[in-house]
């Protein structure tokens, strides 16, 4: 394995549509860190860790909470339901997992109320055949909450004159919405008051200033990792827009969800599953609807970790890649589920769209555009023979071994970290990210 030179502070983030193995790689990469964060997202996010047989799957939990030496934090750029969170909490406990004094989480993080979730399914049905296909968690609507100045957050479920005060006006405003515009049901405020209240004193003992223990960590010289959720085809400004999750996935929400600075990121590991898989509808320019589609769904076990929907499958998007790599400022890849392709007799890239039945350059910058088009492929031969857990590149078959460089190539990044088995040690680090 060769070193970086002293890397303190990584990121690891999806370069795709989300379930790219970031849990996976997160908890691996944790056994060498001080702080594990998250910074984005909510419990729309499914990660999962397999350890000795046994599987965990993580929403809001950062996945360094089994590497027993590592400090999890949630940073003030996620959305935490605070009831959703504590069933994880009790789940955790529940499997003898101790999170009392080994995570931390920001006051000022937006909260996920009753109300965000019956908005985000009664926008969903209203809908109909042009829903975004959510998880039905309340992700957009809290978001839009705090974006408007309206939202709450966990620091305001502590007080219950503080609560009622901000929660009515905010509550008249969404029972309106959704008893007026979507007729469905309004609910009651003095309900969710009062459970609120009871989950914030749940929470109280957890809560940290955040910020303030990552600018002292790294002051101290110790080890942080960067937990990204979501992929960057889901970034609200990046991504295939209105198809997108309703947070910044990219590199930048490391930074405004935890309070640090950019200059303070020492390295972005950007994961990428050797294929493409995306849950929920939008465009998708390489997906499958033939076997080798099927093929992929089942070998990979492509059911969503949240939802248990099935993940539409498709080929590797060199285009979309690259763009994420520039977008992320990716040091290193890491590519997950090699292994799911092992069986097959070819396998295809796609190296550039086409539109209206011509070629074009790079990737379409008007995001309506992407719905009309078509990948260019390059095809290049299976390897049809087993890869699971291998130690290194070089023990992998020489048509595997081919496939990756053409990837380093195509997506203009080095593999840092490949990983052939959903086991925490099937895989191999070739360079390590902290150094
Ligand atoms: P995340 O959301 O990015 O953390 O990814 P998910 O946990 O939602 O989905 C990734 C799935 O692939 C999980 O079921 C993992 O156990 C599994 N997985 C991760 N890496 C590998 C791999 O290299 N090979 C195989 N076969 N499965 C993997
Ligand atoms: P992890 O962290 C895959 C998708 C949803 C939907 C869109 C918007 O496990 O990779 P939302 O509920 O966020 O408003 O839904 O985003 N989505 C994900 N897809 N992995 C995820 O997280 C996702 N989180 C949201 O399916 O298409
Ligand atoms: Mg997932």
């Amino acid at each position: 394995m060769s070193q970086n030179p002293g890397h303190q502070t990584v990121v690891v983030l999806g370069t795709q549509w989300g379930d790219e193995g970031k849990g996976k790689i997160v908890d691996l990469l944790a056994a060498q860190a001080d702080i594990v964060v998250r910074y984005q997202g909510g419990h729309n996010a499914g990660h999962t860790l397999i350890v000795n047989g046994e599987k965990l799957v993580l929403h809001l939990v950062p996945s360094g909470i089994l590497q027993p030496n590592a400090r999890n934090l949630i940073g003030n750029g996620v959305v935490i339901s605070p009831a959703a969170l504590k069933k994880e909490l009790d789940e955790l406990e529940g499997r003898g997992i101790e999170t009392r004094g080994r995570l931390g989480i920001a006051p000022n993080c937006a909260a996920i109320m009753p109300y965000h979730e019956a908005l985000d399914r009664v926008r969903e049905a209203a809908r109909g055949s042009k829903a975004i296909g959510t998880t039905g968690r309340g992700i957009g609507p809290a978001y839009e909450d705090k974006i408007a100045r309206r939202g709450l957050c966990l620091g305001d479920l502590l007080d219950g004159h503080r609560l009622q005060e901000k929660l009515e006006p905010v509550m008249d405003y969404h029972n309106f919405v959704l008893t007026r515009y979507f007729q469905d049901k309004a609910l009651d405020i003095s309900r969710v008051r009062d459970e609120a209240l009871q989950l914030g004193a749940y929470l109280e003992s957890y809560l940290t200033d955040v910020t303030d223990e990552l600018h002292l960590a790294r002051a101290d010289g110790r080890k942080i990792l960067f937990e990204g959720a979501q992929g960057t085809l889901l970034d609200i400004d990046h991504g295939t827009y209105p198809f997108v999750t309703s947070s910044n996935t990219t590199v930048g929400g490391a930074c405004t969800g935890s309070g640090i600075a950019p200059c303070d990121i020492d390295y972005v590991l950007g994961i990428t599953k050797a294929y493409t898989t995306r849950v929920g509808s939008g465009p998708f320019p390489t997906e499958l609807h033939d076997d080798i589609g099927q093929h992929i769904g089942e070998r990979g076990k492509e059911f969503g970790a949240t939802t248990g929907r099935s993940r539409r499958c498709g080929w590797l998007d060199a285009i979309a890649l690259a763009r994420a790599v520039k977008l992320n400022g990716v040091t290193g890849l890491c590519v997950t589920k090699l292994d799911v392709l092992d069986q097959l007799a070819e396998v295809k890239i796609c190296t550039g769209y086409s539109m209206d039945g011509q070629p074009i350059e790079g990737y379409p910058s008007d995001r309506d555009k992407w719905s009309d088009i078509q990948p260019r492929y390059e095809t290049l031969p299976g390897w049809q023979q087993d890869t699971r857990g291998i130690k290194s590149r070089e023990e992998l078959p020489d048509n595997a071994q081919v496939y990756l460089a053409r990837m380093e190539e195509l997506i203009g990044a080095p593999i840092h970290i490949l990983s052939t088995g959903p086991e925490r040690d099937e895989g191999t680090v070739l360079v390590n990210p902290f150094g």
